[in-house]
This record gives structure tokens, C-alpha cells and sequence, in this order.
């Protein structure tokens, strides 16, 4: 399978490391066999039809910062030609989440889409703005779009919420999808230091960004929200459905006022049928599942007739959602290859179904 890597940074480095890395489990436990044949950053592209030498192009944007060599830069509008004439089945879409206009991310799928390419993404820009679009696009050209890393990095949150929907109805869905605020309220409520404090302690350890304010002020949950209000409960919503509040306001009195009443304060995005879209400051009781410490994610399904179910891990990092990417293509392949090889085994089992 030929695969196209747009950005190569955290997320685009660690799936290609993972790629290497896994190159034998991969061939011999699911029939994987790939090759990257173009690499994007802000500097150009790498292209080689043959398979990119991995691990010459990891160590090359090490010591030079870019994956393309000096004088080769193309123009970003140049990078929509490159996508649609690459010989390749998949584009990996991993560049920043432009949340206003989720470009460049949109047009590179777009033009894979075009090009009748498979999209592995991770990028939240497209997907919260032109979700149905994206997904009319790929199925007129007879492809896939798979984004299982957009919500939760790692933990698979929109493919355990969909297996929760299959033979029940998913009623109602809430949860902690922003890993950065809630390390600031469990230091707030641990270390008992004030918001400022704990935020400067987030950006220190690598969680929140140098302008923090898509985390804190809850614009990062309600993206998440949408593509999961889309992807599970067909909502047709955008982000302007979504009431949305940060933590910006909590005190560290409040926090301390909730753990003395044995509770605790979460910022928790929610969607049901009732209650609509919002993500507000939560008081929750310490003993419930979603209760969770630190940089982690947890989300609740409310299935009508199964009842509560609960999936915690942690949501963000580059190793943690180059596995998402991964298991999206591992999805795709399967897809692609069941019937040949529902076949071939039929076979090797002597004509006897397995
Ligand atoms: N990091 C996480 O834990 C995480 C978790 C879940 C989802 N995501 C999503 O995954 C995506 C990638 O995140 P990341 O942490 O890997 O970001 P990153 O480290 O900033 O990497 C972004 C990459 O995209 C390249 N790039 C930026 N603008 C470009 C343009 N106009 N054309 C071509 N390439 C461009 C950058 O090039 P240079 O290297 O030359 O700057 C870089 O290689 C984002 O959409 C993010 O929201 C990240």
C-alpha cells in the first residue's frame, strides 16, 4: 500500500517511526506492506515512487528541520498537484488544526479525494467545519475518510462509541476531550496553586500550547464535540450549536470549596437529544468514572437500553495517535483486501470456511 504523508511533525514522525518500527509484525499479522512515497512539511515535499528510506528522512529533519532537500521547496499551491499525481492509495493527513478555516488540511483532502485516495486524518479543522462534505466527497469518488485519532489521540473514543450504538441506541454522550484543562484542575485541586500557577505548570510539562486559549476557554472540547455528535448521533451540528465555557473563571477557592464536599470540578462537553451541545465547568461527585486525574481523556455513553459505559486513556501525544493513524489504515486495508483474503484462507483451509 503507497502511502502520502502531509506534515511531519509530532503525529507524522511518530507514525512513521511506528511504520518502521512495526514493518515486520505489520506484513505478518495483517498482510501490511507499505511504502511512503511522498513527505510533506513547510518546506516541500520528499518524493521517491520507489519507498522513502524512513529512516534517512526522520534523521534529515533532525538536523536540518526539513524533509525536502535545500532549493526544492514547492509552493503550498503546488501540494494539491502533488497529492493528485502521486501513485499512491492513501493520503495521511497530519497538519495543524486551523479551526476557522481547517486549512491546508482541507484542500490536501480534498485532492486526494479527487485523486481517488483513502484519507487517514487526525487534523480536527476539516472535519468539525465541512464534516458531511468531506465525507459526500469521498464516497462519490469511492473512497474512505477515517479519523479515529481527531478525538481522544490514542484512545479509541469514536470507534468505542460506535461499537456501543451497534444493537443499543446511543442516547446521550459526555466527557472530558481536553487532556490540558483537566491537568490544570487536578493541580488546582492536588497542589492547591491557583489557575495561573497550574497553567504555567501545563505549558511547562508540554500540554498547552504558548497561546493556551483554545484549550481553557473550551473551544478545543466543543471542535471534538462536533465530530462526535456527527460521527455518533448524525447531529448535523457545527461549532456555533455548541455552548461553550471555559475554566478561565474557576478559583482555586471553588476547587477546594467542591474536594471538601468530596467532589470536584471537570469540564465536561456534553450531547444528548434533550439537552443539546455545551461544554461548561462541571461539578461532579470524586467517586465517579469520569472523575479522572491529570493530562487524560474519559467519555460516557448513555446506551437506552444497556445503560451507562465509560472509556478513559490518554488524549493527545505523538506515539498515542500515530496508533490511531495505523489502526485507520489497518481498517482501510481490511476493507479493501476482505473478500481476496476471505478467499485466500478459504483456500489455505482446503475449501473448508473458516
Ligand atoms: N500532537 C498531538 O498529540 C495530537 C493529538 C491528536 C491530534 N493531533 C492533530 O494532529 C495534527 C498534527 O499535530 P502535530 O502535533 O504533529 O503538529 P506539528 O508538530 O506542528 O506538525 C505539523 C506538521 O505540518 C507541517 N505543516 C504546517 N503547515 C503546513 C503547510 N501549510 N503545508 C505543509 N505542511 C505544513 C509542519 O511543517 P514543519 O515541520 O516544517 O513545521 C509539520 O511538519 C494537528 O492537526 C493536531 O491537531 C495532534
Amino acid at each position: 500500500m503507497r502511502l502520502v504523508l502531509a506534515g511531519f511533525g509530532v503525529v507524522g514522525q511518530s507514525f512513521a517511526r511506528l511504520l518502521m518500527e512495526e514493518e515486520k509484525e505489520l506484513a505478518v499479522n495483517y498482510g501490511l506492506v507499505s511504502q511512503v512515497v511522498g513527505i510533506m512539511d513547510h518546506s516541500g515535499w520528499l518524493v521517491d515512487e520507489h519507498g522513502i528510506d524512513i529512516k534517512k528522512a526522520l534523521r534529515s529533519k533532525k538536523e536540518t528541520g526539513r524533509v525536502s532537500s535545500k532549493g526544492s521547496k514547492s509552493a503550498p499551491s503546488r501540494s494539491m498537484d502533488v497529492i493528485r499525481d502521486l501513485e499512491a492509495e492513501v493520503l495521511v493527513e497530519a497538519t495543524p488544526t486551523n479551526f476557522k478555516t481547517g486549512e491546508p488540511g482541507f484542500s490536501h483532502m480534498k485532492a486526494a479525494f479527487e485523486s481517488r485516495k483513502h484519507v487517514v486524518t487526525c487534523n480536527k479543522g476539516p472535519l468539525s467545519l465541512a464534516y458531511y462534505a468531506l465525507h459526500e466527497l469521498a464516497r462519490h469518488n469511492g473512497v474512505q475518510l477515517r479519523f479515529s485519532g481527531a478525538v481522544g489521540g490514542g484512545t479509541p473514543v469514536l470507534d468505542f462509541g460506535k461499537t456501543c450504538s451497534l444493537g443499543d441506541e446511543l442516547v446521550g454522550i459526555r466527557g472530558i476531550l481536553n487532556g490540558t484543562c483537566n491537568y490544570i484542575l487536578t493541580r488546582m485541586e492536588e497542589e492547591e496553586v491557583a489557575f495561573d500557577e497550574a497553567l504555567d505548570g501545563a505549558k511547562k510539562a508540554g500540554y498547552a500550547e504558548a497561546d493556551p486559549s483554545l484549550d481553557i476557554d473550551g473551544y478545543d472540547s466543543a471542535v471534538k464535540l462536533v465530530i462526535t455528535a456527527n460521527h455518533l448521533l448524525l447531529s448535523k451540528a457545527g461549532i456555533n450549536d455548541v455552548k461553550i465555557q471555559g475554566i478561565r473563571g474557576i478559583s482555586l477557592k471553588d476547587v477546594m470549596q467542591r474536594k471538601k464536599e468530596r467532589k470536584a470540578v471537570r469540564l465536561i462537553a456534553s450531547v444528548s437529544k434533550e439537552t443539546g451541545l455545551s461544554v461548561k465547568p462541571t461539578v461532579i461527585e470524586r467517586s465517579h468514572p469520569l472523575c479522572i486525574r491529570g493530562a487524560n481523556n474519559a467519555v460516557e455513553f448513555e446506551c437506552k437500553y444497556s445503560g451507562p459505559k465509560v472509556i478513559i486513556g490518554k488524549g493527545a501525544g505523538g506515539p498515542e495517535t500515530a496508533t490511531s493513524l495505523l489502526r485507520d489504515l489497518l481498517e482501510i486495508r481490511g476493507k479493501i483486501n476482505s473478500p481476496t483474503a476471505a478467499l485466500e484462507a478459504y483456500e489455505l483451509s482446503g475449501g473448508r470456511a473458516a
